[in-house]
């Protein structure tokens, strides 16, 4: 079975790998791809810390991976707590820690998990099956004016006021249960609205709102962004590919950031970009494997004006 198929994997290993002796995290195991490649090259002086808060991920990567299973730690959680599994794991400075952000084409192609517009099932959209929050919950219990902010906010999407108005009116006649009651609700907005042919499938915007929304993917990706940025060692590489503006804005942005002289002065520590603009799919891969096109990478190297005692780097990032 593919679970899924890694992206820009030569390019992943030639930004990250700065030595064989490291360790290093791979934020988004998924079906393990990367974490393969990463794992073949630093064995078996290296050694991997691969997360995932899908436990079916876990399970899959972990069959994948069980050669080099003296040199891999896989934790099922929230990347958004990496400071503390790294503690827990008696582990304070790191070479290297990458994120593949998104969901895994097994994720999007398991019908009953309601990632996608175009297999039936029920609303949920939950990376993590153990959460509380899904789909379902939102699209029929969020006020009109939190939905259309969610949708402008996270969908992009033009029509946001009027969707939202279109499903809390639905959901009085009944609950919109089903990716298919919703991509059908909105396809037929569109198709009364809207002149013309659309490019992408009508539902797209608001399916990828809910999906930030069920997994706080914004939130998480801003907050260990800059937990990996004071984990990683001085000439440590911090590489994320993202799928969409979004996350790659904030990515964009906290390089930016944490690049200036004066950020750099303030905490002793900053980064450098590898590259100023993102590195893309080749053609070719993006033809045998469509679902890179989006893709976008970035990679930062960590550098240090001085050692900074460990109570300083706390204090910046609880913000005090
Ligand atoms: C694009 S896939 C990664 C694929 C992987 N690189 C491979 O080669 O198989 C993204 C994975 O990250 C996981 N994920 C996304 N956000 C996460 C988060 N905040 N914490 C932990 N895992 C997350 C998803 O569950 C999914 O399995």
């Amino acid at each position: 079975m593919t679970f899924h198929i890694p992206v820009m994997v030569q390019q992943v290993l030639e930004n990250l790998i700065t030595r064989k002796m490291g360790i290093y995290v791979d934020c988004t195991v998924g079906g393990g791809g990367h974490a393969a490649k990463i794992i073949e090259k630093i064995y078996p002086e290296g050694c991997l810390i691969g997360i995932d808060q899908d436990i079916e991920a876990l399970e899959f990567a972990r069959d994948k991976l069980r050669d080099y299973q003296d040199r891999i730690v896989l934790v099922k959680a929230n990347f958004v707590d990496l400071e503390m599994i790294l503690l827990y794991l008696g582990i304070t400075r790191i070479s290297g820690i990458f994120f593949d952000l998104g969901i895994s084409s097994h994720q999007v192609d398991t019908a009953t998990r309601g990632f996608s517009f175009s297999r039936d099932s029920l609303l949920d959209m939950r990376m993590d099956l153990s959460s509380e929050l899904n789909a379902y919950y939102i699209v029929n219990h969020y006020p009109e004016r939190e939905l259309a902010e969610l949708f402008s906010k996270y969908g992009e999407e033009r029509f946001s006021n009027s969707l939202a108005k279109l499903i809390t009116q639905e959901r009085k006649k009944k609950p919109i249960e089903t990716t298919e009651q919703l991509a059908k609700l909105i396809s037929g907005f569109y198709a009364r609205h809207k002149k013309g042919k659309w490019r992408i499938q009508p539902a797209t915007k608001v399916f990828q709102a809910l999906r930030i929304e069920v997994n706080r993917e914004l939130s998480v990706l801003t907050e260990t962004m800059l937990q990996a940025i004071k984990l990683t060692k001085t000439n440590g590489r911090i590489g994320v590919l993202s799928y969409h503006s979004l996350e790659d804005r904030i990515v964009k942005n906290i390089f930016r950031e944490w690049e200036k002289t004066e950020t750099i002065n303030k905490y002793g520590y900053g980064l450098k970009r590898l590259f100023k603009k993102p590195i893309y799919p080749a053609e070719e891969e993006v033809r045998q494997n469509p679902r890179a096109r989006s893709a976008k990478m970035r990679f930062a190297e960590k550098i240090e004006l001085k050692e900074v005692s460990e109570n300083e780097r706390d204090s910046f990032i609880r913000g005090k």
